[in-house]
Parts: C-alpha cells; structure tokens; sequence
C-alpha cells in the first residue's frame, strides 16, 4: 500500500464533465452496460447526504427487524455501489452481477450518468437529499480523512471547490435538482435527511409502504432506535472502522462524525455565507425544491 502522503495525489477524472474517482472513470464501460433487473431498487443519493442511514433502515426493513440477521455483513458489502471500481477487488458492477435478486443497490451518480438500463427496466429510486451547507461541511471532513480522495486543502479553498462542481460527483445543486425534477416520470421516493431527523417513524414508515412492506409499530419503534445515530456510530458494522486506516482515517474525522442539521454554522463565515446564499438562489431558481436549514 502507498503511504497516506502518495495516495494523496490522487486525481479524479472526469465524465461528461462530472469528477469522479480516477478508478470509476477508467471502468466506465462496464458501468455504463450494467445490467439492471426491475426489481431492482437503488439507492441514489449525492455523497455525505444519509446514504449510510438509509442503508441501515432499507436493511433492517428488508431483514423485518431481525437485528441479527442485519449483522451477518458490513454495510458497504450489503448494497453494491455500481459505480465503485478498485482493481483487483471486484468491482460494484461485478459484486451486483453476483448476488441474488431482488437487489438492492447504491449510487452516488447524477441522473445523466446513470446506467441507461435502469430507465428502461422502471426501477424503483429511493433518493435522499440534504441541505446543501451540511452536505458540505460533512463532504469537507470526508474528504480529509478518506485518504482515496484528493486533498481538499483548506475549508476557504475546499469552498470554491464544492460551489464550482468540482468535487467527486459534480455540482450538488445539478445532482439533486436532476433527481427532483424526474421524481414524477419514475418510480421515485424522494426523502430528506432533515425530515429523518426531525421524524424517523414517519419517514421510516414511507420507505417500507414504497418497498412494499408492512411491518408492525413496534418493529418500526425498533427500527428507529436501531437506526439513530448514536447506535449507528456505536456498531462496528455500520461505522465504517473495519476500514484500512490507508483508505479512512478515522483519526482524522470519524465517519459517523456528528449527525446533526446545522453545523454549518461552525464553519461558515458570514461573509461566507452571504456568498453561498447569493449562489444557491442563482443555482435554484425556479426549482420547487425546499430545503431545511436547522431544525
Ligand atoms: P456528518 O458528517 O454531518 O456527521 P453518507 O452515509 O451519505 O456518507 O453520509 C454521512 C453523513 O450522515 C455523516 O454526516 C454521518 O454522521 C451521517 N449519518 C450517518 N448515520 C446517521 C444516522 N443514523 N443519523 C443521522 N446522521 C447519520
């Protein structure tokens, strides 16, 4: 393995003008013929957004509850990334060609990068967005401990970086404005992160109706516990620490790092913040899309 400071100078690559991990651009013809079933359901969402806690309710609501069997794997073996490539591990298009159907699947991509046969096959999309400042923030300490990203230098550049696009996966606003306004063409449940903080149950609730499921109230109670935070960060099989310190240095910044609606303002400056308010209004106008701030 490199050593953390030569793994840093990683570049990303780019897609129809979308960064994204050198790794993924270089086996983008197997991505791009991926083969989707429908019954298949993914999970789409733009990084640092919930993909990890809705992963863990879609797990528990598939297994019905049933902690242990929710044990049997960690979490970043349970739902392929399509898009996710390492050579010579196999990659996420390979891991979904091997498992059993009905599968669940995970991406982080913009819709016009999604594989073509999942618009075909009417599959179903579970998309969870977060407001544009916390998805940020918590983008900013991912990238300083996942030693697989390039630096983000410090938060003042990190912050021309993120309103430019230039981040893995490109341009939140073009990523959740893309996924929004298709929301009615497909089979799509579009969930907020700040929703699911302010009411799991009820959030909970919706995913398992869209999965077609009917569990009863306390089995969703459960859910809801098991699936807070605080387990979450507490549960080697959900808090990313089986990972190489060579790929997440977790003594950077944890992965399960805070969990909360607005700690962005820990980190934004109010010149900063002016900034970005001017940009978002630019960015989405005309959009119906609401997001909340703080709870
Ligand atoms: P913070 O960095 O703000 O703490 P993803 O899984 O898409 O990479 O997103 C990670 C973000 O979701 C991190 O945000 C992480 O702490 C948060 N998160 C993970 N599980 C959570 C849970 N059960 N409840 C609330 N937030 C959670």
């Amino acid at each position: 393995a490199l050593a953390p400071e030569l793994s840093r100078q990683t570049k990303l690559k780019e897609v129809a003008g979308i960064p994204l991990r050198d790794s993924t651009v270089d086996n983008w013809s197997q991505i791009q013929t991926f083969k989707a079933k429908p019954d298949d359901l993914l999970i789409c969402t733009y990084p640092k957004s919930g993909t990890t806690w809705i992963q863990e309710i879609v797990n528990m609501i598939e297994q019905n509850g049933d902690v242990e069997k929710c044990q049997r794997t960690i979490i970043q073996h349970r739902h392929p990334f399509i898009e996710w490539a390492r050579p010579p591990q196999p990659s996420g298009v390979d891991k979904a060609n091997a498992m059993p159907a009905p599968r669940i699947l995970r991406t982080h991509l913009p819709t016009q990068l999604l594989p073509p046969s999942f618009w075909t096959n009417n599959c179903k999309y579970l998309y969870v967005a977060r407001n544009a400042k916390d998805c940020m923030v918590s983008f900013y300490h991912f990238y300083r401990m996942c030693q697989v990203l390039p630096n983000p230098g410090t938060w003042n550049e990190y912050f021309e970086t993120f309103i430019n696009g230039k981040v893995s996966c490109g341009s939140w606003f073009d990523h959740v404005k893309g996924w929004w306004e298709i929301r009615d063409r497909y089979q799509i449940l579009f969930l907020f992160y700040e929703d699911m903080k302010r009411d799991p149950k009820r959030e909970i609730q919706k995913v398992m109706q869209f999965m077609g499921k009917n569990l009863d109230e306390e089995v969703v109670d459960k859910i809801v516990l098991e699936t807070s935070f605080e387990k979450m960060k507490d549960n080697p099989l959900t808090n990313f620490s089986t990972i190489p310190k060579t790929i997440m240095d977790q003594s950077i910044s944890p992965f399960m790092r805070k969990g909360i609606v607005g700690d962005w303002k820990n980190h934004f400056t109010v010149a900063q913040n002016e900034r970005f308010d001017e940009i978002y209004e630019q960015k989405m106008d005309g959009t119906s899309l609401n997001f909340c701030m703080e709870l």
